[in-house]
């Protein structure tokens, strides 16, 4: 095994993403080209053109603390299934729940958000088909009609969804994402970690599902 190999096989992965962070007003900020894109690209457009003011972040960590302010909503709701997470959401109104992608209906009034950001889930925690149908329904009824899903991925095995089927059904419907005129995006990671972006059909969502 070469020198390098053996750095990263025996380097923890926290200390790869350590060596990848900066400090950028105030906040600690993962500068790999996923989070680069999400950050510099996918937020811009949610905060300039689509002017999202209504946030829910399903899953927090140290690195998505700069996310409210990034996006500048007027509401910027998380949720977490970890308690410790708790630490890491700094919703612009505070709002933080502890509780499940799954369980959003215990926790949040249907059409109540204008962008969903669902990054980073779809297996890390949420695995199987069933799961991965309740996540989709879930989220589409908080979903306004009109609404966005950021979805978020790791296409690579022992991660990859074993499913996302049940997104490419109404009241979901893929959307190509205007600046970078598609509706999916996989960034240059080894993780292999992939955007894509859908709309909640605007009229008879809820009730066709
Ligand atoms: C890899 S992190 C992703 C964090 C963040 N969303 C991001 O942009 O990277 C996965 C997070 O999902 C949370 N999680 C796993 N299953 C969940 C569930 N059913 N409901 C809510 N959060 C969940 C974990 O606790 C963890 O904080």
């Amino acid at each position: 095994m070469s020198p390098i190999a053996l750095l990263k096989r025996i380097v923890p992965d926290d200390w790869k993403l350590y060596a990848r962070t900066r400090r950028i007003d105030g906040h600690f900020r993962l500068r790999t080209p996923d989070r680069i894109f999400l950050e510099e690209t996918v937020f811009p457009w949610f905060r300039d053109e689509a002017g999202a003011r209504d946030v829910l972040d399903i899953g927090c960590d140290w690195y998505t603390r700069a996310y409210p302010s990034l996006l500048r909503a007027d509401r910027y709701h998380t949720i977490d299934l970890d308690p410790d997470k708790a630490r890491y959401a700094r919703g612009r109104d505070g709002d933080h729940r502890v509780g499940s992608l799954l369980e959003l209906d215990q926790h949040y009034d249907a059409e109540a958000y204008d962008l969903v950001i669902c990054n980073g889930v779809l297996g890390w925690g949420v695995n199987d088909d069933d799961a991965i149908a309740t996540a989709a329904r879930q989220l589409a009824r908080v979903l306004r009609p009109g609404g966005w899903l950021v979805l978020g991925w790791n296409d690579m095995d022992g991660y990859r969804p074993a499913t996302l089927a049940p997104f490419d059904a109404p009241p979901l419907a893929r959307f190509a994402l205007p600046p970078i005129d598609a509706d999916t995006h996989l960034t240059p990671t080894g993780s292999r970690h992939t955007f894509r972006f859908f709309r909640r059909e605007e009229e008879n969502a809820n009730a066709a599902r």
